[in-house]
Order: structure tokens, then sequence, then C-alpha cells
């Protein structure tokens, strides 16, 4: 079965080399596996929440766009969109918010590390916290189970949001499901394997450590210049240096093939000059990043090129949102209303005719099976073969009874060329009409 595999990247900030080694690189590799189907999105609402200038934002959402399209993201392969474009997103969110434990966002990390900040400064306990940041793991649930995704690679900091993502499907399969899992429950994926890159001082690369490499911006003279600032011990040139305690080596390795590493090693031990070892990680880097720069550098100057993917990924994306959304919205009780049809109903005889039918019958291979079509005998639903008449039976009874809601979960297909509105609507006016004959019955047997 085709996994799919999601990851929202907040667009604040512009990506650096941890970003790149950590995340992007990993997770485009995963996305040419077989079958994998993936889905990568801008999460800028998400953004909104962290920062609150409107350039900023706007920036970020280019560069963050072009890093991933200029290091190798095939869009024709994967789904690549802007969270913000896919209004069912924040449609579903709301339908979530509903069902979400107050109690569990307020446990929430994030929320909580706020609320100890501010009690630890003695300020109100909820200074400064927006319901943005209170409600962000909904929002961010509402992005996986939008899909439906099956893994969710993230940091660790991430997989209490996607325990978080997990139960309230669990609540809302529960609730609205009658049965049928409406969402699947997803799985945060943690890259053991992927090394956090180490940043110039030796702690994990980080933006708010100010110890990053930049990937793309300012070129290879930015390039040079950070990692002529990475900390290595004071040996001098000709002394043999130790190479296993050095992050400059694990930089190195990040980009480096197995003959590479060795001989790298090698000349260290053999007394490798610090500044010659540098520059032949510059050097290494660049062979890498390079030509990702001259595209990424087109991109940023065509955004409309940018633009243009985006769209399309979210044409990509809501050919799946949209009816997705129109099922969970149905499930939760916003149907269309058909007193029309309830109407035509009640009016009786004359209007019979329009209604749809049920008919049941035996084909030569012995087994039983149901259709419904329209009033001129055009089909509607087809159900399966079933070895019992009595089975058929039950499903046409529980449709006249229950209208369009065990669609879900019969196993019926729909006619060819035939939309599923016109066969909810079709079931709800038998289910009125149906209601409408047993209440007939019903006062004239009390009348009796
Ligand atoms: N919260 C994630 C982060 O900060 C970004 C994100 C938003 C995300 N929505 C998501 C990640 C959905 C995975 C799936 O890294």
């Amino acid at each position: 079965m085709t996994q799919r595999v999601l990851t929202g990247i907040t667009t604040t900030g512009t990506p650096h080399l941890g970003n790149y080694v950590g995340a992007i690189r990993p997770a485009i590799a995963a996305s040419r596996e077989l079958g994998v189907e993936s889905f990568f999105f801008l999460a800028d609402y998400h953004a909104l929440i962290k920062c609150d200038d409107p350039a900023r934002i706007a920036r970020s959402r280019l560069e963050i766009a072009a890093t991933w399209l200029a290091a190798g993201l095939d869009t024709e392969r994967v789904t690549f969109y802007a969270q913000s474009d896919i209004p069912e997103i924040t449609e579903l969110n709301w339908l979530l918010t509903c069902v979400t434990a107050k109690g569990q966002m307020n446990r929430a990390h994030a929320y909580k590390a706020s609320v100890d900040a501010n009690v630890a400064k003695d300020e109100d306990p909820d200074a400064n916290i927006t319901m943005g940041l209170y409600c962000y793991p909904i929002l961010m649930a509402a992005d996986i189970l939008m899909f439906n995704a099956h893994r969710v690679p993230v940091g660790r900091d991430q997989i209490q949001h996607i325990e978080m993502a997990r139960d309230v499907a669990m609540r809302f399969n529960h609730l609205y499901g009658g049965g049928k899992d409406l969402f699947v429950l997803p799985e945060a994926e943690i890259e053991d394997a992927v090394a956090t890159l180490p940043g110039l001082d030796g702690r994990k690369m980080s933006k708010s450590y100010d110890n990053t490499v930049p990937l793309f911006e300012g070129g290879p003279k930015a390039l040079q210049h950070a990692v002529a600032r990475i900390v290595t011990d004071s040996k001098l040139p000709g002394e043999p240096k130790d190479p296993e305690g050095a992050h400059l080596v694990t930089l190195f390795d990040a980009f480096a093939d197995a003959a590479q590493r060795e001989a790298f090693r090698a000349d260290l031990r053999a007394g490798l000059a610090w500044g010659e070892a540098k520059q032949r990680l510059v050097d290494l880097i660049e062979a890498h990043v390079g030509p990702m720069r001259a595209r990424y550098a087109e991109l940023v100057a065509h955004p409309e090129q940018i633009e243009a993917v985006l769209q399309a990924g979210a044409d990509k994306a809501r050919a799946r949102a949209t009816p997705f959304l129109k099922e969970l919205r149905h499930a939760v009780g916003l149907r269309r209303m058909v007193a029309s049809a309830a109407v035509e109903a009640k009016t009786g005889p004359a209007h019979k005719a329009e209604l749809a039918v049920f008919k049941q019958y035996r084909e030569a291979d012995g087994q039983f099976y149901f259709k419904l079509t329209t009033a001129h005998g055009d089909l509607l639903l087809q159900s399966q073969a079933f070895a019992e008449g009595r089975v058929a039976g039950g499903w046409v009874k529980r449709f006249k009874t229950e209208g369009a809601a065990p669609l879900a979960e019969a196993p019926v297909s729909l006619a060819e060329g035939v939309s599923r509105e016109a066969v909810e609507a079709a079931l709800a006016a038998l289910q009125a009409h149906e209601a409408e004959e047993q209440a007939a019955k019903a006062s004239k047997a009390a009348q009796a």
C-alpha cells in the first residue's frame, strides 16, 4: 500500500546548512523512494503564530520555497503547496477544534514553555500568549489529517504534536465515523540516522545560537567567511590532529563520500593545518551547494515561477482536500438540506414517479445484487455481489431508512459519470418518502 508521508516547513527565517543536511536533503531523498507519496508544504499559517512582520513572512515563504526547489524537490512526483492556499485546512481546523479537549492543549509543550517563562518573570501567565500559539497543535493536526498521512517525519520536539493529532483523529472517528475510520492515525517518524549538524561552535547548528553556516545566502564568500569561524583546537600546522573530536570533521562528513572521509582523517593525523582543512571543507560544500545556489538565485529572481509551482501544487492538494472535506462536513451533520425533495415526497403520488428506485435481483452466477436507478431507469448505484439475498436486502433497507449515511461503508460503487451529491440527494429523498409512508401507516394503525 502506498504510504503517504507529509512534512510541513514553518516559513520563518532563511534555511541554513543545518536545515539542509538535517531536514531538506533527507526529506527529498525519502520522497524518491518507491511506494511513497509525499506532501511537502509551507506552514505559513503556523509562521503567523511566531512572527507578525509581514515583510519577513513574505520573504521567508519565498526563500524556503526556492530552497526546496533548488535542492531538487521533484514537484511532478510530490505534492508541494502552501498551507494558506488550501482553505479546506482552516475549515478542518475548526471541525477538529470542536472535538479537542482544552485540557489537552493546556499540556502542549510550546504553550507550557511560554506560560512557565511568564511565571518565571513574575508576569501574568498568559502574557503575550495568543490563541494561535494555544491552538497550534490543532492546526497541525488539520495539516496532517487533511491528507490522511500515515507518516510524519519530524524532530523530537514535535512528537507530542503528532500524538495530539492521533488523539483528535481517534475522537473524530469515534464520534462521526459511524464505525468507519474517516482519518488515518498518523505516526511520527524520527530519523535518528540523520545527524544534527554541529554549528561553528560545536553546539547544534541553530539560528538561536548564532552559529550557522548559510546555505545559499551571501554566496561562496559568506560560506568561506562562516567556515573560517569554525572553532578548532590550537594545534599548529604539522602537529598531528585528532579528527574524531573535531566538529569541523563532522561538517566535512556530511558532504563527503567514504574515500574523502578517509583521506581527510589521514591528512589531519599527518599534520594538515586547520586553515587548509577549512579550505577543503569550503571546496567540498561549494561543490555540492554551488549548482543549487545558481538555481536558487534564478528562482528568487523569478518569484512568479515559484508561485506557479505552488499554485499547481495547491490544485493537486485540493483535488484531495475538497471532496474529503465534503465527506467530513456531511459526517458532522453539515449537510445539504433536501427539503424540496421531502416536500415533493409529501405531495404524493404525482411526485413519487420522480423518486429513485432500488432493485434487488439475482444474476446467472447465483449471486444477489441490488442497484439504485433514477425514476427513468438510469443507473446511480451498483452493489457488489452477495452470497445471500438477505444481506443485499439489509443494505437496501438501511439506505431507505438512513438515507445517504450508509454510503461510506456499503459495498457499492457510483455509476460512471454520476456525482456523489446526486446519489446523496436521491437517497435523502427516498428516505424522506419512506419516513412519510411509515408515519402514514402508523397513524392509520392508531386510528384503526
Ligand atoms: N510544527 C512544525 C515545526 O515547527 C511545522 C509543521 C506544521 C508541521 N504543520 C506540520 C510538521 C504538519 C509536520 C506536519 O517543525
